[in-house]
């Protein structure tokens, strides 16, 4: 590029640094992810956000740091117990792939949580994004980073759809070199709160003069619409031993595509015609909206299953949707 034009982009870049990190300053959520720099739980949070709201891992981040303090506590559990604690945030996967990861770093690394992008990317479940989120927030390193939220804010100040790889490449030459967690933070804040998909809120955004687009960029594609389809669950209840209430829950396949392992309801492949259902709720999965009609089940005679004391089903690895109903059923 001319030499008079690139230095014209370092003040515009550099403007743009100064004036997002005073905003973030004054304006950062006091998410408690934040509180401290561990990357241990820099680490949890960032694998907890993927794909799943801030209000949502808030609920459940506190409870699994509780039940799981270190990387070494973490190791030492057994899967079926750090899948319950993630019980609620969907996406077990995630969960599976930090417990191995920690066990990694507990016999690899010695305890020693690995500090560079490049070694971090070496983990199971990190991947460019997570590396550098945690390289930069824990330890200082400055390694850009692109999620959705950056994605909208960069494609808006450029005022045009950038390439996968441009938006990386824009993130990285924009990075604030002294500050290069808060900097990154501070991007997916502004697309989160201001810089949101629809309605931005321009008039509040610290970077508005030296943003192109000023609002939405106009749509190219229209996504997909969502398919529906309805399904049906039995709630299967009984006092047990005691006159302590049970629920019979079955286990998903150990090497089912989604939520392997996981425990739900009783799927009813027919349900009989003349009577009521207990109630219905809606679930959306992806791509997928259900419309979930839940049934008051007999005994269930072939199906392999347990019958769960409900004392015990906070402590069970249950599917979002077994958690929904049962909660709807007044029985978590
Ligand atoms: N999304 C993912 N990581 C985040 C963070 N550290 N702050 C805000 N939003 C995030």
């Amino acid at each position: 590029m001319d030499t008079k034009l690139d230095l014209l982009m370092q003040v515009i870049a550099q403007k743009f640094r100064r004036r997002l990190l005073a905003w973030y300053d004054a304006h950062a959520r006091g998410l408690p992810w934040r509180a401290n720099g561990d990357p241990y739980r820099v680490w949890l949070s960032e694998i907890m956000l993927q794909q799943t709201r801030v209000a949502a891992v808030i609920e459940h981040y506190q409870e699994f740091l509780r039940r799981f303090p270190t990387v070494e506590k973490l190791a030492a559990a057994s899967e079926a117990s750090v899948l319950a604690a993630w019980s609620g945030l969907g996406y077990y996967r995630r969960a599976r792939m930090l417990h191995a990861a920690a066990k990694i770093i507990v016999r690899e690394h010695a305890n020693k949580f690995p500090n560079s992008e490049k070694q971090l990317r070496a983990l199971p479940g990190i991947g460019r994004y997570t590396a550098a989120a945690i390289a930069s927030i824990a330890f200082g390193e400055p390694a850009a980073v692109v999620d959705g939220n950056v994605e909208r804010v960069l494609q808006r100040v450029a005022g045009k759809r950038l390439t996968r790889e441009e938006l990386w490449e824009t993130a990285t030459a924009l990075l604030d070199q002294q500050r290069p967690g808060d900097f990154n933070q501070a991007m997916m804040e502004l697309g989160a709160v201001i810089c949101t998909p629809r309605a931005p809120a321009c008039l509040t955004c610290p970077v508005i003069e030296l943003c192109i687009a000023r609002g939405e960029l106009a749509a190219t594609t229209k996504s997909a619409p969502q398919k529906k389809r309805e399904i049906d669950y039995a709630l299967n209840y009984r006092d047990g031993e005691g006159c302590v209430r049970e629920v019979f829950l079955v286990q998903r396949p150990r090497n089912a595509s989604t939520m392997a392992g996981m425990w739900e309801l009783l799927e009813l492949t027919h349900v009989n015609g003349t009577s009521v259902a207990l109630f219905t709720l809606k679930h959306s999965i992806t791509v997928t909206d259900f419309k979930v009609r839940v049934w008051r089940g007999s005994q269930p005679s072939h199906a392999k299953g347990k019958w769960i004391p409900l004392p015990r089903l906070p402590k069970v690895a249950l599917t979002g949707l077994a958690r929904k109903i049962l909660r709807k059923a007044e029985m978590l």
